[in-house]
């Protein structure tokens, strides 16, 4: 009867729009996400009215607070880098959508959704296992393994036999599938699928060029509480808008520019450019202040565990009960991370130059090479060591 679109109001989803119509004779309702993408939405309120959505059916919701405070930022307390450098901007925005589209289906009595990602991609992973988890009856419509449209050209001979706009950058020279939201923007296909051609500058569209950035330094400062990025240079600030403040500093500087082979859920490796300039920021400024108040032990296990929540987050598995045990751990290791990150920001880089924190476990009495009036008795490490060598020295005699 009703089917709900993730519906972006570009071409793509524009054209799933039409052929949904088409295809299944039924109500369409389109859901458009405010993730700050930085687009303006209305225009996709009037497309989907032109295309004889019914006002009641057209939802566009404003999700950014809820994206950064519980997706981006509990990502970011577990320091998620998928194959070691990929931020997971597109990763983490894909339950939120697949939760809110799951709830509208509930509100207008849909029994179907539907999204824009290839057959090709992670990105039908993570909406489907979202919708899946959420509501494990509904029905899933993914056009793109569906529909004959089996190319970019076929796709706009599509639009244009329907009257849908094109928009030029689509034909133009730019990378023709792009994703944004407040964490990043990212870009794949046409010239960035040669991974020895260097990404031309014209892809980039939220960080200047390093090369252009500020010849001065500047410095900025993150305050944390608990894991969380609370304030900046000790101004307040409410999670989405800090996250929107450090992208602009990150525009300034050049910072976060990503170009990177990957590993797909679906076994291929795809070649993307990234921008994530206030979460570069961010990642580092939240293992600056863990530095500082995390034990070892727990500071390690978290680095093991790590690469594991980020393969979860990016093969789409947020809904899932070990991504919640991980969260869990993670959370719990936050108690104490509160404190304050001096940051130098400087053409495309971005270095912790200092740290403080109300828990802090760094001890300079310990630690200084100056006197240290007893805190530390070195004739300790002596028996420390020679214990530690025992098994050393016993192979040594061994196999000498
Ligand atoms: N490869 C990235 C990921 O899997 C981004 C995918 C979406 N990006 C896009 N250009 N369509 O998370
Ligand atoms: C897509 O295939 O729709 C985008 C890329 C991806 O999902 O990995």
């Amino acid at each position: 009867n009703r089917i709900v679109l993730a519906f972006s109001g570009g071409l793509d989803t524009s054209v799933i729009l039409k052929w949904l119509q088409q295809t299944y004779q039924c109500e369409v309702v389109t859901f458009t996400a405010d993730l700050g993408q930085g687009e303006e939405l209305e225009p996709a309120r009037q497309k989907a009215k032109l295309m004889g959505v019914k006002d009641e059916h057209i939802f566009i919701d404003d999700l950014r607070e809820e994206f950064v405070k519980d997706y981006v930022f509990p990502m970011m307390r577990g320091n998620a880098m998928y194959e070691g450098l990929y931020l997971l901007g597109t990763s983490i925005a894909r339950p939120l959508i697949a939760k809110r589209q799951i709830e509208i289906a509930k509100m207008v009595g849909a029994d179907a959704v539907s999204h824009g990602a290839t057959g090709k991609g992670n990105d039908q992973v993570r909406f489907e296992l979202g919708y899946y988890a959420l509501s494990p009856d509904i029905k899933v419509i993914a056009p793109w393994r569906e529909w004959d449209l089996a190319s970019r050209t076929k796709l706009i001979e599509f639009a244009e036999q329907h009257q849908i706009p094109i928009p030029r950058d689509k034909r133009g020279e730019s990378p023709f599938s792009t994703d944004a939201n407040m964490l990043h923007t990212s870009s794949e296909g046409k010239v960035l699928e040669d991974p020895w051609e260097e990404v031309p500058d014209y892809v980039f569209s939220r960080t200047v060029n390093p090369e252009d950035a500020p010849d001065a330094p500047e410095y900025i400062t993150v305050d944390f509480e608990r894991g969380d990025g609370v304030a900046i240079n000790g101004v307040g600030m409410s999670p989405a808008t800090l996250l929107e403040t450090l992208n602009e500093y990150g525009r300034k500087h050049g910072i976060g520019r990503l170009d990177l082979v990957e590993n797909r859920f679906v076994g291929m490796k795809s070649r993307g450019m990234y921008e994530t300039p206030g979460g570069t920021i961010y990642h580092l400024a939240h293992r600056g202040i863990e530095q500082l108040t995390l034990d070892r032990g727990a500071a390690h296990l978290k680095d093991e565990l790590a690469p594991k929540y980020a393969e979860l987050i990016y093969n789409g598995f947020w809904f899932s009960p070990e991504r919640e045990m991980l969260q869990a751990a993670i959370d719990y290791s936050q108690d104490k991370v509160t404190g304050t990150v001096r940051l130098k920001l400087y053409k495309g880089n971005v270095q912790v130059v200092g740290r403080k924190s109300p828990h802090s476990l760094y001890s300079e009495k310990v630690v200084t090479f100056e006197d240290d009036a007893g805190a530390y008795d070195q004739r300790d490490a002596a028996g420390f060591i020679k214990l530690n060598a025992l098994r050393l020295r016993l192979l040594g005699r061994r196999d000498g």
